[in-house]
């Protein structure tokens, strides 16, 4: 199992799993804000509405439908 931290949270998925697969799975389901506050999250799962986007080990706006989890990943929604 692959070990990441979703909002401080520790984690296990299977390896290989997308990171919004995986966020999804700890019940994770607001991804982000929109500009006027409106809960937001994937919709495509395929890289183009950019409604997953995340903040992966402090860098923001990762589609976290296109990034495979890795072992020590922190994320931030
Ligand atoms: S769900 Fe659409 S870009 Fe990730």
């Amino acid at each position: 199992m692959t070990r990441i931290s979703i909002n401080g949270h520790q984690v296990s998925v299977p390896p290989g799993t997308m990171l919004a697969s995986a966020l999804l799975g700890s019940g994770a389901f607001r991804f982000r804000n929109s500009v006027s506050g409106e809960p937001r999250a994937p919709l495509c799962g395929m890289g183009v509405c950019f409604e997953c986007r995340v903040t992966v080990d402090g860098h923001p706006h990762a589609r976290s439908c296109q990034v495979p989890v890795r072992e020590g990943m922190e994320v931030n929604t």
